[in-house]
């Protein structure tokens, strides 16, 4: 007879266990144990083993056991890349989309998750099926014509059950299948409900059993959690071949889709997207968009050259530095580390003799994007030196450098890139790391660069 039995799953591992344990004996995550109730020999679970595969069988294969093969003599039709018209989709996925390959999408919900896999599959030149758990057919008709319906063949299901999903997509065959969310999907062999921890494994190890056997890829998207992390174990990241996360601030049009794992690629991409009314635009000169554009040259703001990924682009760094009425000033960064703003500060009080002891800092990164890029630390000292002393930097000059502990500007990586970069955008003068120089032949660029080993000397340089 079915017996009903209480389990411990990790969130963050999967393991499970017998009873409730404040810390997780496999991985050591604290508080991630969840309970979950399984049904030991059921005939649910007599019905799995019946079917598993199912799909398989319908496609006319068989399986069979596998067989050690020298590594000469495998052959290598497994990563035949399929290009998509959509070019930063290509780029993230390291050339276009794998065959057989399991690909996740994670993100907040309304980035535009659904958006860009909708985009996907009314561009993709192939049949393509979108299956949703989240919208009925009707909404994702409507958000297709909003995004401009085409002649191509899409093909939509609203479905939730994991082995109707599996053995229609089956039966159509299409070249891509696309599924929203991992979080709705359920598989009828698992009693808990949809988005815990055995659900979203199940429905994952099938959806990838599904791609490999059939060598559909899979694109699925998956909810994140409040700390940014794929909700659902991590497990689920090591079961796919490819982690994207699609990132943006609500208030600001620009998608950021970055890659967290790449079994085909490299993982330094990113992919650039604008938000508009009729759905999200490529964009791939993205400085053009993050460069706000203004009449006069305002104090407090400098441009400074990053790399996210592999990316070059060039950035407004925005300084406010005013006198504070309360006793302990304010201090606020937003798009910034707080605490390095904070050993900015100490550095520029320490080696250059400023005060900002009275004064409130704001510091704000133009655009709402995060960096994390040492490099822009030359640009954040240049903005607030530029506010404390209220004077306007020139808008020809940019900067791209880190800043040490005792005030010496410190080499960066992919100096190059960046100088490139600013010289293609037409500005006249860039201040780097002396230490960076080694290789670079300043004839090559039409840019002055300033090459500086202190703080100092910035200042002097800028403001004397
Ligand atoms: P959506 O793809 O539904 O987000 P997710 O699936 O990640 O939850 O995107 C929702 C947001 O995108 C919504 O707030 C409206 C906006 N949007 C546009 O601005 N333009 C468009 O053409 C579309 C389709 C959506
Ligand atoms: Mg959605």
């Amino acid at each position: 007879m079915a017996k009903t039995q209480k389990t411990f799953v990790c969130t963050e591992c999967g393991n499970v266990s017998l009873k409730w344990e404040g810390r997780c004996s496999a991985c050591g995550e604290w508080n991630s144990l969840q309970e979950e109730v399984t049904v030991k020999g059921s005939a649910k679970q007599e019905a799995k083993k019946a079917t598993q595969g199912a799909w398989t069988q319908k496609r006319g294969r068989k399986q069979e056991h596998a067989r050690p093969t020298h590594i000469t003599k495998v052959q290598g039709d497994g990563t035949v890349r399929t290009p998509t018209d959509d070019e930063e989709l290509n780029r993230v996925l390291g050339g276009g989309i794998v065959s057989g390959s399991i690909v996740l999408i994670g993100g907040e919900p309304g980035v535009g998750k659904s958006t860009l896999m909708l985009q996907l599959a009314l561009s993709f030149s192939g049949k393509v099926l979108y299956v949703s758990g989240e919208e009925s057919e009707q909404q994702i008709k409507m958000r297709a014509e909003r995004l401009g319906l085409r002649d191509n063949d899409c093909f939509l299901m609203a479905e939730t059950n994991l082995t109707n999903l599996l053995m229609q997509a089956a039966t159509l065959g299409p070249d891509v299948l696309v599924v929203d969310s991992i979080q709705t999907l359920s598989s009828q062999y698992v009693e808990s409900p949809p988005g815990s921890v055995s659900q979203v494994r199940e429905c994952a190890s099938e959806l990838q059993r599904f791609a490999k056997e059939t060598n559909i890829p899979v694109f699925v998207i998956g909810h994140i959690n409040k700390d940014g992390a794929i909700a659902g174990p991590k497990l689920l990241e090591h079961i796919v071949d490819v982690v994207l996360q699609f990132e943006g601030d609500r208030n600001y049009t620009h998608r950021i889709l970055r890659t967290i794992k790449n079994r085909f690629g490299s993982t330094a991409e990113l992919g650039i997207y604008e938000m508009q009314g009729r759905g999200l635009r490529e964009v791939s000169n993205p400085s053009e968009l993050l460069l706000t554009q203004k009449e006069e040259d305002l104090s407090g703001s400098a441009i400074t050259a990053t790399v996210e990924g592999i990316r070059p682009m060039l950035i407004e760094i925005q300084a406010l530095v005013s006198t504070s009425v309360f006793s302990s000033p304010q201090r606020s960064a937003t798009g910034f580390d707080l605490r390095r703003l904070s050993m900015l500060l100490a550095v520029l009080e320490k080696r250059c003799g400023f005060q900002f002891g009275n004064n409130d800092v704001f510091l704000n990164v133009a655009g709402g994007l995060k960096v994390s890029d040492p490099a822009i630390d030359m640009a954040v000292v240049a903005a607030l030196l530029s506010s404390l002393e209220d004077v306007a930097m020139p808008s020809n000059v940019c900067f791209a450098g880190e800043i040490g502990l005792s005030g010496e500007i410190r080499s960066v990586q992919r100096i190059e890139q960046r100088i490139q970069e600013a010289n293609r955008l037409g500005f006249e003068k860039i201040y780097v790391s002396k230490f960076n120089m080694k290789g670079i032949d300043p004839a090559n660029y039409d840019i002055e660069i300033v090459p500086l080993s202190k703080v100092e000397q910035l200042f002097e340089d800028l403001f004397q």
